[in-house]
């Protein structure tokens, strides 16, 4: 077993698990959004978000259960990236799909930003196996992101047009 973490580390680490699930929690509430307002690709495409954040929250975990530490679960905050921007409401129409990849990328942009401030905590830390073990996580950020960016340029592009976005909901559930 390696070292157990530097104590401030280990919180930054706990930190990121409880980021990693508010992220989830974020695209779950989105991907019922979308179902509700008949998006039924969008809506799997973000419960397969939901579910990869799950992912990387237990696998930043088990990093720190294999040096010896405890992780503990916080209350997960409500979906506040939301606010007011996505709601239920069928008067949205063709807009809704594009709102929630602007969510989708305000939530990795939050991410990002968490999983590169706990990799230069691990750097100054001197701690190389969580500098490497985070190190993954944070280039593929780059690539969760460009995906993110490439749909809210086809969905400007598309401008509304509904057959343009039922092929764009199709392609997304496949
Ligand atoms: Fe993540």
């Amino acid at each position: 077993m390696t070292a157990k973490l530097d104590s401030k580390l280990f919180t930054d680490l706990e930190d990121q698990v409880n980021q990693e699930i508010h992220a989830a929690h974020n695209y779950h509430q989105v991907a019922l959004h979308l179902d509700a307002l008949s998006f039924p690709g969008a809506a799997q495409w973000f419960k397969r978000q939901h579910a990869e954040e799950m992912e990387h929250a237990d696998s930043l975990a088990s990093h720190a259960i294999d040096r010896g530490h405890m992780v503990k679960l916080r209350t997960i905050r409500e979906p506040t990236i939301l606010s007011a921007s996505l709601t239920d409401d069928p008067s949205l129409g063709s807009s809704a799909i594009q709102i929630a990849f602007e969510i989708a990328e305000q939530v990795e942009q939050v991410n990002t930003d968490a999983l590169t401030k706990l990799f230069r905590a691990a750097r100054n830390t001197g701690d190389h196996p969580l500098e490497a073990f985070v190190a993954p996580f944070v280039s593929q950020q780059v690539d969760e992101l460009a995906d993110i960016r490439e749909k809210l340029d086809i969905l400007r592009r598309l401008d509304g047009d509904e057959g343009g976005l039922y092929q764009f909901d199709l392609n997304l559930g496949k």
